[in-house]
Formats: C-alpha cells, sequence, structure tokens
C-alpha cells in the first residue's frame, strides 16, 4: 500500500497521522494519506497569502504552467484514471473522461490567464465629470479555500484550482476525505508545471476539523465549496462578510414532451441517472411524461436500464460502478422501501446487489412528498410522474428547493422557449436532459441549489476583486 504525504508550503509532508483511502469496489484500503490539522491549515493560509503577495506571476508565467500542466495531465492520463477508479469506484471509461475534462480545464485556464481584463468607464456621460479618466481593473482576492466533493475528485477540483490561480490568487485545498488522492496528483501536476512554492496547499481530513479550521481562519478571502445543501448554509452561517461559491445539490428535472423524439431522449435519461452511479448534482432525478405517452416511454426506459452491467468499475463491460459506500446504498435502499410503503411503484431495482453496488432504479407512481422525489437521490434512481398540459409541466419541474439544472425534450420551438424562460434553475437544456455540462459554460444554481458560478471564466470573475480608477484630469 502507497503512502501519500501532503504539500504545505512548497514542502511534501507526514504529520504522523495517517487516513485510510479506500478501494470503493473492493470495499478495501489500498492506500494511506497523511492528515492534516487545525495547525496545518493555519500554516498552509500563512504560506498560501505569502506567496500570492511577494511572488505575483504574471498572465503570461500563469498561462504557460497551465499549459504544460495540461501535458502533464495526458502523459499521466491512465495512472490518474486508474487512482480516481479505486477511490471513488466509478467505471475506468468515466474516469478517463474525467481526466479529459480536466485536461480542458488545464487549457481553458491558460487562455483565461490572459483574458482578465477591466474596462473604460465614461463617468463624462454624468454632467460635471467632464475632466474624469475611468478604468476598472480585476486584482486577485488573496487565499482561496477551496473545499471539493468526491463525486469528480480531479474535475471538480481542477474548477477550483484552475480559475483561482489563473487569476493570480493561491490556493488551500481541502480534499473530500474519502477521495484525497486526485488532489495529490493536482499538487505534483502543478508543482511539475512550474507552479512556485505555496500557491498551492493540501490540507485532507474531516470537514469537521479542517473545514471548520479553513472557515474560522479570516486569511483566506474567498470560499469555493461543492457538496451538500446542508454544509453549504453552515458556510453560509459562519462566513460573514466573504464572498464564496456554493455548488449544492439538486433533484434535477427533465420534460418529456409528446413529440420529442423518445427513443434517443429514453436513452440518455437512464444513462445519465446511472452514470458515476447516479453520483452528480445533474443526474437525471425527476422525469416528468406527458400522459399520453408515459407507459411507451417507461418501456423504453426499461429496456435500456435491462442491459446495464452493474459491478467492477475495471471491467470495460461495466457500466455501472459502486456508490461511494456501503453506507450510501444502504441510505438510498431505505429510501426506496419508503417510497413503496407510500405507494410507488418500482419498475426495476429498487435494492443493493452486494456491498455498494446499487442496481439502476426505476420509480412510478411517486407523490411530490416522497424522498426519492423531493430530495436528492444521489444514486442511480429516477423517478418517474406525468403531467396533462404543457403548464402543469412547468408548475411540477419548479415545484422543488432545489434549482441546479433542467432539461426539456421538444420538437415545438414554442414549448422550448417558453421552458427556458420559465424553469427556474441556473441552467435549461433544449432536447437533452439537465446532466449537460461544458467546461467552459456557467453551472450554478439557484434556490438551495447554491451561490455563485463555476466555469472558468466565471469563476474568475468571482475570484477577483473588481477595482475602479478615477483619474481627475
Ligand atoms: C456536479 O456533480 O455538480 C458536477 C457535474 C459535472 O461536472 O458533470
Amino acid at each position: 500500500m502507497k503512502n501519500y504525504q501532503i504539500l504545505i508550503d512548497g514542502k511534501w509532508m507526514e504529520t504522523g497521522k495517517w487516513i485510510e483511502v479506500w478501494d470503493k469496489y473492493r470495499q478495501e484500503p489500498f492506500a494511506f494519506i497523511a492528515g492534516a490539522d487545525a495547525d496545518l491549515v493555519n500554516k498552509a493560509v500563512e504560506a498560501a497569502d505569502r506567496a500570492w503577495r511577494e511572488n505575483p506571476l504574471t498572465p503570461f508565467q500563469r498561462y504557460e504552467i497551465f499549459l504544460k500542466g495540461a501535458q502533464i495531465l495526458k502523459r499521466r492520463e491512465k495512472e490518474i484514471g486508474e487512482i480516481i477508479s479505486r477511490e471513488v469506484g466509478k467505471t475506468l471509461k468515466e474516469s478517463l473522461g474525467e481526466v479529459a475534462r480536466a485536461i480542458h480545464n488545464f487549457i481553458i485556464a491558460s487562455e483565461e490567464s490572459k483574458r482578465i481584463v477591466g474596462e473604460i468607464v465614461p463617468l463624462d456621460a454624468i454632467q460635471g465629470n467632464e475632466n474624469r479618466f475611468c478604468y476598472t481593473i480585476r486584482q486577485p482576492k488573496g487565499v482561496i479555500g477551496c473545499i471539493a466533493p468526491f463525486n469528480f475528485p480531479l474535475n471538480l477540483v481542477a474548477h477550483k484550482v484552475c480559475p483561482a490561480i489563473a487569476a493570480g490568487n493561491a490556493v488551500v485545498l481541502k480534499p473530500a476525505s474519502v477521495t484525497p488522492l486526485s488532489s495529490v496528483i493536482m499538487c505534483e501536476v502543478l508543482e511539475e508545471a512550474g507552479l512556485p512554492a505555496g500557491y498551492m496547499n493540501l490540507v485532507p481530513g474531516s470537514g469537521a476539523e479542517i473545514g471548520n479550521a479553513m472557515l474560522e481562519n479570516k486569511e483566506i478571502a474567498f470560499y469555493s465549496f461543492t457538496g451538500s445543501a446542508e454544509v453549504g448554509k453552515q458556510i453560509a452561517a459562519k462566513n460573514g462578510f466573504r464572498q464564496c461559491s456554493l455548488e449544492l445539490g439538486s433533484n434535477a428535472g427533465v420534460i418529456i414532451c409528446a413529440d420529442a423524439p423518445l427513443e434517443q431522449a429514453a436513452e440518455k435519461c437512464v444513462r445519465m441517472a446511472v452514470s458515476n452511479a447516479g453520483q452528480a448534482c445533474i443526474s437525471v432525478q425527476r422525469v416528468l411524461v406527458e400522459d399520453q405517452i408515459k407507459e411507451d416511454f417507461v418501456a423504453r426506459m426499461l429496456e435500456k436500464a435491462h442491459t446495464l452491467k452493474v459491478g467492477d468499475p475495471f471491467d470495460p463491460e461495466t457500466d455501472v460502478g459502486p456508490m461511494i459506500s456501503e453506507q450510501e446504498a444502504i441510505r438510498i435502499e431505505n429510501w426506496v422501501r419508503e417510497a413503496e410503503e407510500q405507494g410507488a411503484l418500482v419498475r426495476c431495482g429498487g435494492k443493493r446487489i452486494q456491498g455498494a453496488l446499487f442496481a439502476p432504479t426505476i420509480i412510478d407512481r411517486i407523490t411530490p412528498e416522497m424522498k426519492v422525489w423531493s430530495e436528492e437521490v444521489f444514486a442511480p434512481v429516477l423517478c418517474v410522474d406525468t403531467f396533462r398540459s404543457f403548464e402543469e409541466s412547468l408548475k411540477k419541474i419548479n415545484h422543488s428547493k432545489y434549482g441546479l439544472q433542467a432539461g426539456i425534450f421538444t420538437t415545438n420551438i414554442d414549448k422550448a422557449m417558453k421552458a427556458a424562460k420559465a424553469i427556474e434553475t441556473g441552467g435549461v437544456i433544449i432536447n437533452d436532459i439537465p446532466s449537460f455540462r461544458a467546461d467552459n459554460g456557467p453551472y450554478g444554481g439557484v434556490k438551495e441549489s447554491g451561490i455563485g458560478r463555476e466555469g472558468i471564466k466565471y469563476a474568475i470573475e468571482e475570484m477577483t476583486n473588481l477595482k475602479v480608477i478615477v483619474w481627475n484630469l
């Protein structure tokens, strides 16, 4: 078993404390990583603060670091994919897809490093300001505290670290305690690419200890968090005047109109309900089908679901790997049982196969108060409800405490335009599932799905301060 060190102030170190990292399919430890503590968090923040103040990087240097980083990621692609599959449990195909997305994010960050611009503001548009010249600049906020989730341990870390450094900030990163190894790789890659000491600091450990120490450290200027709405609320409550970006949960919905290409829509709904074992904030969870095509559509989805192979992430035939833990698989099994007791009909799956493996599940006859509909399932489970009028479908999709992304399949342009405006989410995907995400586009939610936007360009805006410069001529 390999022991991984952590990086603080440019030094790789052990801490006297080791955290086990489990292989999520085999359900056994396969590595250890050094654990941080509150003291090390404070040291990491001091180092980060010194780095960006005393050794600022020019936009061209940042561009070069990310470009080289992209090449290093590509060179190590296979090794990284295998680590992701072991620490998360997702299939190797999915892990390699995640590495490819991270490479894109590095390239986007290299490009955006050179495009951080202000604007000239015509103050003389106001009478009396004729002799004023004004422009704005964007400056780094300083130390960015990144708290990452387990489900995309490389790419969602890239979504935090890349814009932070591209904008001239330094980073203190707490990976999810169950998937810290991809973050070690991220540090190694950036170090080899030429990022100076202190810019990237890694502090693995529990949310209670490390997360709290980060929140209490007033030198951290901005928090970038992805995780549950529950933890997001705690961060927002403690954050004070600091800004933050909170990418939280969702029970993403999709509307299937009778005029839609049903075969394609059914295939996509099933595929993106089970991708990553359903553990993505924009997994397909609520499928609203027009009443007259409901049985036809469910039959098509069942046909797809029955072809899915659940099992070893390293088997190229596998479509669905394990969930992050047996405990999580038991949690969703209980939610499905509860829904059944409340009158739902499980059309396929609905139970654990073994350990953390959960069968792809389609649930029918739901009511809006069932947990499998109203809460975030974060499991390979999709639920079906129907609508009789288009207005009813909009009402039902908006009936949620979350609002991250939604999808609609229709060939009717009026309905598509209406849905784009009326659905209360951070993104509406027309003729596709809500799970579509392009890494250079804005991504984030409304309501309890959070605040702020990711996507390198948009996150750079959030991780910089806008300053106005006025000249009295
Ligand atoms: C998420 O779970 O919010 C991230 C989904 C993605 O990046 O594809």
